[in-house]
Order: C-alpha cells, then sequence, then structure tokens
C-alpha cells in the first residue's frame, strides 16, 4: 500500500470523454501505482462504458464521481482526496453548436471553468493543464501556426477557449496558479487495446465519419468545400493521434510540476497536414472498402489550412507524436468495426 505521503492524485475533468478517457488510460498505464487518478465529468457528453472499461484496468485507482466541474462539492473533492494538479478536459466542443448556442458555450466553458478555478483556490490547488483549441487562431495568415500567431478566433467556440487562457494568464501573473494550456490541432484515432475511443453522441468529425461510410452506417461523406486554395481544393488538417495528445498532457504535467510559477501554451500537432481529400483516398486503402462523397458548399468558419508547428512542444516538454495518418486511420477503423459504445449516435 501507498502510504499518504507518496501517493499522488490528480483530478480529470471530462476523463469520461474522448480525449480525457485516452490521457486517463494513458497516466495510469504509465505512471507508477502510487498515482491514481479522480475523474469528474456529468456525462453530458462523456461515455460511463469509457470509465467501467477503465476500471477494469486500472481498479481503485481510477475514481469516478459523477458531478459538474462549477458544483459546490468540488472544493472537498479536492481537498479529501489531496489532489495536487487539475487536468481539465470538460467543455463543450461542437463549433456549429457554439455559432447558435453562445451562452450555452460561455456558461459552460468559461464560467464553469471559472468556478473549477475557484474551487482550486479555495482548496490550495495551484496546478492547471487547460484543454485549448486550433480554434484560437481562427484563420492564420500562416500554413505553419507558431503559439505567438495573433489570436482571432472565428467562431464562438474559440472564442470561449480564448477567454479562459485569458483567465490562466491574469491569475499566473498574480502568482496565483501554474498552469499549461495545450492547443490540440485535429485529434483523431483510438487506443489499440479498443477499450475506447471516440464515441460522440452527435458526429460532426470527418475521421469518423469516413468509418461509419465505410462499415455502412452512414450512405456517404459530404465534403465540404472543394475549392479551397489548395492543392486539391479540399480543407487541409494536422491530424494527431489521441494517445499522442495524452502523452504530451503526461509530460506538460511533469514539465509544471518541475517549474512552479509555469504559464505556457504548446500547439499540440504533427506539423504535416493532409486534406480531406487525402484522408478519404487513405481510408479507402486502409478499411478496403468504398467511400462515396457527394461534394457540398463549404461549411462556415472552415479554414483552409491549419497545421501547427509543435517544435516548442518537442523542445520544451521533450514530447513527440510517434502516429502517423495511417496509424490513426488503423487504430480509429478498428475502432469503428468493434466500438464498445455510442453505437446509436450517426
Ligand atoms: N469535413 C467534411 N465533411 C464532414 C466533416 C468534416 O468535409 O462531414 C471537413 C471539414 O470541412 C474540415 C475537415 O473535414 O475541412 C476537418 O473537419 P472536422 O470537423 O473533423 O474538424 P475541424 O478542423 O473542423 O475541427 C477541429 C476540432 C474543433 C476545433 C477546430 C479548430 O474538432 O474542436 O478543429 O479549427 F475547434
Amino acid at each position: 500500500m501507498a502510504t499518504q505521503s507518496e501517493q499522488v492524485t490528480i483530478l480529470v475533468t471530462g476523463g469520461a470523454g474522448y480525449i480525457g478517457s485516452h490521457f486517463v488510460n494513458r497516466y495510469l498505464q504509465k505512471k507508477p501505482f502510487t498515482h491514481r487518478i479522480l475523474v469528474i465529468d456529468n456525462l453530458s457528453e462523456g461515455n460511463p462504458e469509457a470509465i467501467e472499461n477503465l476500471k477494469v484496468l486500472y481498479g481503485e485507482r481510477l475514481i469516478f464521481q459523477r458531478c459538474g466541474i462549477g458544483d459546490a462539492g468540488v472544493t472537498t473533492l479536492l481537498s479529501d482526496y489531496g489532489v495536487s494538479a487539475v487536468v481539465h478536459f470538460a467543455a463543450s466542443a461542437l463549433v456549429a453548436q457554439s455559432q447558435v448556442e453562445p451562452m450555452l458555450y460561455l456558461r459552460n466553458n468559461v464560467g464553469e471553468s471559472l468556478k473549477l478555478l475557484d474551487s482550486m483556490q479555495a482548496a490550495g490547488v495551484k496546478n492547471f493543464v487547460f484543454s485549448s483549441t486550433a480554434a484560437v487562431y481562427g484563420t492564420p495568415n500562416t500554413d505553419l501556426i507558431l503559439e505567438d500567431e495573433r489570436k482571432s478566433p472565428v467562431n464562438v467556440y474559440g472564442r470561449t477557449k480564448l477567454m479562459v487562457e485569458g483567465m490562466l494568464d491574469l491569475l499566473n501573473e498574480r502568482g496565483a496558479l501554474s498552469y499549461v494550456t495545450l492547443r490540440y490541432f485535429n485529434a483523431a484515432g483510438a487506443d489499440p487495446s479498443g477499450l475506447i475511443g471516440e464515441g460522440h453522441h452527435e458526429e460532426t468529425h470527418l475521421i469518423p465519419i469516413i468509418l461509419q461510410v465505410a462499415n455502412g452506417r452512414r450512405k456517404a461523406l459530404k465534403i465540404y468545400g472543394n475549392d479551397y486554395d489548395t492543392p486539391d481544393g479540399t480543407c487541409i488538417r494536422d491530424y494527431i493521434h489521441v494517445n499522442d495528445l495524452a502523452d504530451a498532457h503526461i509530460a506538460a504535467l511533469e514539465y509544471m510540476c518541475q517549474r512552479p510559477g509555469t504559464g505556457e501554451a504548446f500547439n499540440l500537432g504533427t506539423g504535416h497536414g493532409d486534406s480531406v481529400q487525402a484522408v478519404v483516398s487513405l481510408s479507402c486503402q486502409v478499411t478496403g472498402r468504398e467511400i462515396p462523397v457527394d461534394l457540398c458548399g463549404r461549411r462556415e468558419g472552415d479554414p483552409p489550412v491549419l497545421v501547427a508547428s509543435s517544435d516548442k512542444a518537442q523542445q520544451l516538454l521533450g514530447w513527440k507524436p510517434h502516429y502517423g495518418l495511417e496509424d490513426i486511420l488503423k487504430t480509429a477503423w478498428q475502432w469503428e468495426q468493434n466500438r464498445k459504445f455510442c453505437l446509436q449516435a450517426t
């Protein structure tokens, strides 16, 4: 049994969600038995099956409490479990929805995050890892985005994430918080174990939709625009495997805990972009299936090219992505064919 002083407990918000559950898995897999995770999730988006599947692997090292990040009891949870750091995934994250329901995004992403920070302050917890997004850059002027690129989000989702980044800066400047902000590019893929994967109640992302078409669960992929200023006319994105993302959070936690007062933002991508058309072609090869497409008009708010420079993360965090697009598609395809939850979500 670990003694009280050896035990490390971190709080993970949104740990039943797609990226959060992959982080929980990687953290508990890599860290010694003295480390445990307390997940809080209100299950509005998260999947309880992800927690159940991980509980089978990690037993009591994974504690789950169904509650919101802004609930009054969070301060007590932080104190009772002796939490040393918070990794904050929970958020509303649908760009299109954010445009029509701005209040929801302000409430969930900004208001609830503020309450969480308040609870942390009350409990004396000063280490915070924040899930941000490439959406904070809007439509950048460069093809390879550095962290100090102009922040000009073109949708409400990106604006709410940028607001929280501002709150973290302010608290850090006042000496109240150490933080690392991680700006994700396009998360995709699944853990090779097949226990967890991408399972949104409403699917809008390119790769899961393509694979649902390959699997016969949808008729065709709608390609949103083939008249962009890119080599094949379709949008280019930087797809990064969810386990690579998860590992970057572990590196970020270590970096921050070794350097009290840290306040840094990092892009998480591969530095390489693929067009929608290229993803479709490679998906045909990986699945051995046909993927019918419908060419449609552009989707509002889609920048033509979003590719991360992740040099900063590689240099300071000592992290680098290991999976390429083919591995992403293979693991996502394995998940799609044997998925353990969210079967109804087409
Ligand atoms: N696309 C299609 N058809 C679809 C779905 C997507 O053609 O059915 C295209 C999109 O137009 C885009 C590309 O595939 O060009 C990728 O789209 P996704 O919806 O998979 O991802 P986004 O790049 O739009 O969104 C991602 C994250 C968001 C984040 C955003 C930042 O999922 O959380 O990057 O711009 F806000």
